[in-house]
């Protein structure tokens, strides 16, 4: 398959980083501006609602990262894979913490009991527990200290969280029956995750006889 050629040097790369970071800071620092300025009718759903759209939005882009890289060849694409996955954990951990501000006001015991009570909150949150475990393993010294394969293995949960991110997405929905957006997200992380699947399976039947 032909490529584009496109291999951005040291100091390109660290641009490249510098203005997705920025990028990546906007969602945030569009919430808090609107919801300062007073210009919103209902700042506390905007925020929980907005937090788990780009929670869900950078787990996408951050799975995108492995097929691109192989079906472009560009491998550099790896070194933008950590920052990605820590925005994940960031507007999840945002997400998070704007339900048990406004919605508990910080009271764990009620929010522990709201968590058990709803399932749409139940599987968000059993999905947003790895995702903490990601985030803490993230930087090269973790990578070190658990071993390269070890790492591996405990990175491999996101095949779990992506799930049930989309199960906690669906099933707020089909309150609403309004199944549009998770049938849309569904499908891309199903083909996101398949083709790490089915690139798996052919590395394990090559070379053996049929
Ligand atoms: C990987 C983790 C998570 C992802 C990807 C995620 C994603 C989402 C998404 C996409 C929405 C719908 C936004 C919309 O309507 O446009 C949402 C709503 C919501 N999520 Fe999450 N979420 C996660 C974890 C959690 C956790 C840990 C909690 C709380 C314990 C939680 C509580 C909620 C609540 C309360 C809503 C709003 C429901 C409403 O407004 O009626 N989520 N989440």
């Amino acid at each position: 398959m032909n490529t584009l050629p496109f291999f951005p040097s040291p100091k390109q790369l660290g641009w490249l980083k510098a203005a997705i970071f920025v990028l990546a800071l906007l969602p945030f620092v569009r919430m808090v501006w609107l919801t300062a300025a007073g210009q919103l009718v209902e700042p506390l759903e905007f925020i929980t609602r907005g937090t788990g759209d780009w929670t869900l939005y950078f787990l996408c882009i951050t799975l995108a990262v492995t097929p691109l890289r192989r079906l472009s060849k560009w491998n550099w694409l790896i070194r933008l894979r950590r920052m990605l996955g820590l925005f994940v954990f960031f507007y999840a951990a945002l997400h998070f913490t704007t339900f048990l501000w406004f919605d508990h006001f910080f009271d764990v015991a009620e929010m522990w009991a709201d968590v058990l009570k709803r399932p749409f909150i139940t599987v968000g949150f059993i999905a947003f527990v790895p995702l903490i475990a990601l985030a803490a393993t993230s930087s090269n010294a973790m990578v070190r200290r658990l071993g390269g394969k070890r790492w591996q293995y405990l990175h491999r949960l996101v095949y779990v969280i992506a799930p049930l991110a989309i199960l906690h997405f669906w099933w707020m929905k089909a309150g609403k029956h309004n199944f549009a957006q998770p049938i849309l997200f569904g499908l891309i992380v199903a083909l996101l995750l398949g083709i790490r699947v089915y690139w798996r399976y052919v590395k394990s039947t090559a070379g053996k006889p049929a």
